[in-house]
């Protein structure tokens, strides 16, 4: 039994394998339409979370099976002093495989080592979020074909930012992938990451706080939001909410094939302005985590 808590659980081949399975998902639908009829999925988001759960559940719907599960801790038995270990012992008892998003690094690992059922880390604290690199990554194949060569900018909150961690390991494994990571001198990539992921693998990569300089040389520019509830004093958030603005008038020196991506929620990173650019394809990539995690779901039920 397989459960996906880091993205880098999965070899490169079975990433571009649930990647070719998503593609012929939204190629033939109807192929996939009761594929976990009788199974369910249980969804415990002790967390907020409007995207990955409604994913999720959309996922299963649509490979015919069920949904249960909470939304909210406040009204899960945590509120009462249960432990995650407890929590998924028994609702293994109710479901076939589990998405968890929890405050803590490190929560959906625990549960995956007492659980009798895969868990899938839908978000651990400010420490990694597989699920969105898979829609990212399969967003970035169906740009631009390959991520082979690639020059990714991230911007913004790269220390709290689960997303963009997950997707620098993910991109870490391709040829020549560059990262240009943008971002205040506060809100830089964790050391951890630099010292084990980054250095350790020799990566090309350069630190900024300047997105306009770097803007020229993207092939993708990943915007993240600052993440707020991660922050330990409220004066700090506020001094750094808006050290990233993108704009049209930003975008002016970007390539034409340049690819906007952003996990979402916006708060005021992205203009709306931005959003009837060609360029844009943060609602895209909300469409394809759906596909990508129905793919992940039928891997990890071992389902045909
Ligand atoms: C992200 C997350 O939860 O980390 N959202 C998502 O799942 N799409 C990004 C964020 O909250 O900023």
């Amino acid at each position: 039994m397989r459960s996906l808590i880091d993205i880098l659980d999965l070899s490169t081949e079975e990433i571009d394998s649930l990647i070719d399975t998503a593609l012929d998902i939204i190629d033939n639908p109807e192929k996939y339409a009761h594929k976990c009829a009788g199974k369910k999925l249980a969804t415990l988001f002790f967390e907020p979370s409007t995207r990955t759960r409604l994913s999720f559940e959309a996922a299963m719907y649509e490979l015919g099976g069920h949904v249960l599960g909470f939304s909210d801790s406040g009204s899960s038995s945590a509120s009462k002093g249960e432990s995650v270990s407890d929590t998924v012992k028994v609702v293994s008892c109710y479901a076939d495989i589990i998405a968890m998003r929890h405050p803590k690094e490190g929560a959906p690992l625990v549960a995956s080592m007492k659980s009798d059922v895969p868990i899938i880390n839908a978000g651990d604290g400010g420490h990694n979020h597989p699920t969105q690199t898979l829609a990212d990554l399969l967003t970035i194949k169906r740009e631009h074909g390959h991520f082979d060569g690639l020059t990714v900018g991230f911007c913004g909150d790269l220390k709290f930012g689960r997303t963009v961690h997950s997707l620098l390991g993910a991109l870490s494994r391709y040829n020549n992938v560059r990262f240009v990571l943008i971002s205040p001198p506060e809100l830089t990539v964790p050391d951890y990451l630099k010292k084990e992921l980054l250095d350790k693998k020799n990566l090309d990569y350069i630190e900024t706080t300047d997105l306009e300089a770097a803007m020229p040389e993207l092939d993708i520019l990943y915007m993240t939001r600052v993440q707020r509830e991660r922050f330990f004093n409220e004066q700090d958030y506020i001094r750094l909410k808006d050290s990233y603005i993108l704009t049209p008038e930003k975008l002016e020196n970007a390539k034409p094939d340049m690819r906007i991506l952003h996990p979402l929620p916006r708060v005021n990173e992205i203009s709306v302005a931005v959003d009837d650019d060609p360029r844009a394809c943060y609602f895209k990539q909300v469409l394809n985590g759906k596909f990508v995690r129905m793919a992940l779901i039928l891997k990890l039920l071992e389902v045909d």
